[in-house]
């Protein structure tokens, strides 16, 4: 099965009800469809009604940048899969570096929100990624690795087919320094090598999407990649061009 292209804004934290309503209007009219290609836009939390009554019936799907890992209870501020699911998400983001490096969020953590995610049938976009010190010491596809097996140890190879994978290495992420083509290709192909190492047909299938100042004008030549099958898009998604254009790059 050949794989299909994928893009997702990520807002983080930006946006208010004036402008979302613009830049959600605007995209919607610029994304009449895609062909063999889908997108969505990964909006703060308070956005999430909006985000579904703006998107519902679109080619746009939404989503939550975030998760707990604990189905309810007493953990104020925290946002469960269920509520997530209530406001007709199909997405949300685990483990994206600023969430592990700001809030302290470990591989044990982000694996129970991937689960926790899928119990409601979101589809987790798992974020993994080095940062820059880790790279210059060579240990890029250790510390993705262990990213990567604490999920599937918890879960099982086989709950990866219901995910996206999101290559974001740390350094490149709102830096304007983007991964070469090549440099983000090598990562790919060892993330899907790895699941490979558990099952062959999931990691063919699983897309595995890259972020880190991505933009329209680099956005075609890493969606070329083998192993590169769309983006994860942050600063660049809350400019409608920007993300209209990253989005159909993704097509094929
Ligand atoms: P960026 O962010 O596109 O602004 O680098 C990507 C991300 O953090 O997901």
């Amino acid at each position: 099965m050949a794989r299909t292209g994928f893009v997702a804004g990520n807002w983080k934290m930006h946006g208010n009800l004036v402008q979302n309503q613009e830049l959600l209007d605007a995209i919607v009219l610029g994304i009449p469809s895609l062909q063999n290609a889908s997108c969505a836009v990964c909006v703060p939390y308070p956005y999430l009604a909006q985000a579904q009554s703006v998107l519902k019936g679109t080619h746009v799907a939404w989503g939550g940048q975030d998760v707990s890992q604990y189905h309810q209870g007493a953990y104020t501020g925290e946002v469960s899969a269920g509520m997530l699911a209530d406001f007709g998400c199909c997405y949300v983001i685990v483990g994206h570096s600023e969430r592990r490096t700001l809030y302290g969020e470990d591989n044990q953590v982000v694996a129970e929100k991937f689960r926790s995610a899928q119990e409601q049938s979101l589809i987790p976009i798992l974020c993994v990624g080095e940062t820059l010190a880790q790279r210059e010491a060579n240990d890029t596809e250790q510390v993705i690795a262990m990213q990567l097996d604490a999920v599937i140890g918890l879960v099982g190879a086989d709950a990866i087919k219901h995910s996206v994978i999101a290559y974001e290495p740390v350094w490149a992420i709102g830096t304007g320094k983007t991964a070469t083509p090549q440099q983000a290709q090598d990562v790919h192909a060892f993330v899907r090598s790895r699941i490979a190492a558990h099952n062959s047909e999931i990691a063919a299938d699983v897309q595995i999407v890259y972020g880190g100042s991505v933009k329209a004008n680099n956005a075609p030549e890493l969606f070329a990649m083998p192993d590169i099958d769309g983006g994860l898009i942050g600063g660049a998604s809350l400019v409608a061009a920007e993300f209209i254009s990253i989005c159909f790059a993704a097509q094929s």
